[in-house]
């Protein structure tokens, strides 16, 4: 019988290794960090505040470059492509939920939205159809005409959910997405990053310091120091 081979992983980083600063200044943040993801996967990340855990992020969505190690995404080694490969793999295959949520203040929930779907070509009426899909999920429906920087700090955090997942991209990065949100809303959320991955068949890496949603992942990676725990 023949064997059916399993997928390439979406993502796989070799080796990582960061630093900030100069001369006497310079602290390593990341050491030797390596981690493979398959399609649909989900994998958590949790540890101490300072341990690397957004620095790691930033460099598995081709927003900083490491110090060394290798970066493939779809089997495509991405950490030294140019800027302009980077943005393009950004915008077409990845999906982001950053810890402080960086929506647009003067846009409402909507808006922010429907903006990378508009990006992608989409048109404003199937934008914005599929935007109002999301945030009907997220329980935001009834305030998507409201201007970001007038919504709550766990609502602008769904907001910034349902922006992440608009294209339904093959990699969802999201660092600390229920930090805001009360035990509720925390689960809710979770759920639909994970139901979402499921239906889209896209990864996450979920980036918390909630040792119940980080074991509801089905992988957890526990960091200290710059490394993965044994
Ligand atoms: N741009 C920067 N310049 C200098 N040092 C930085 C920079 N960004 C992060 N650091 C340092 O790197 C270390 C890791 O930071 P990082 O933000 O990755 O931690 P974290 O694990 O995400 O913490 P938290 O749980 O608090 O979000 C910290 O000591 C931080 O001060
Ligand atoms: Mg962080």
């Amino acid at each position: 019988m023949s064997e059916i081979p399993s997928q390439p992983p979406i993502l796989q980083a070799k080796d990582l290794k960061h630093s900030f600063g100069e001369g006497e200044a310079r602290s390593t943040v990341l050491q030797e960090i390596s981690l493979e993801l398959k399609a649909g996967e989900t994998c958590s990340i949790i540890g101490p505040s300072g341990c690397g855990k957004s620095t790691l992020l930033y460099l598995l969505g081709l927003l900083d470059k490491p110090d060394s190690g290798e970066i493939k995404i779809n089997q495509r080694l991405v950490s030294e492509a140019s800027e302009m490969e980077r943005t393009a793999i950004r915008n077409e295959l990845l999906g982001f939920v950053f810890q402080f949520h960086f929506l647009i203040r003067e846009l409402t929930a909507l808006e922010n939205v429907s903006l990378p779907l508009r990006k992608a070509g989409d048109s404003k009426k199937d934008a914005t159809l599929r935007a109002e899909k999301l945030l009907v999920d997220l329980d935001l429906v009834d305030k998507r005409h409201r201007l970001a920087n007038k919504l709550s700090g766990g609502e602008q955090q769904r907001v910034a959910i349902a922006r992440a997942l608009a294209t339904s991209p093959a990699i969802v990065l999201a660092d600390e997405p229920t930090g805001n949100l009360d035990a509720r809303n925390s689960n809710k959320v979770f759920d639909l990053l994970v139901q979402s991955a499921r239906e889209e068949g896209s990864s996450i890496i979920l980036v918390t310091h909630n040792p119940d949603l980080a074991e509801r992942a089905d992988r957890c990676l526990p960091m200290l120091d710059g490394r993965f725990e044994e």
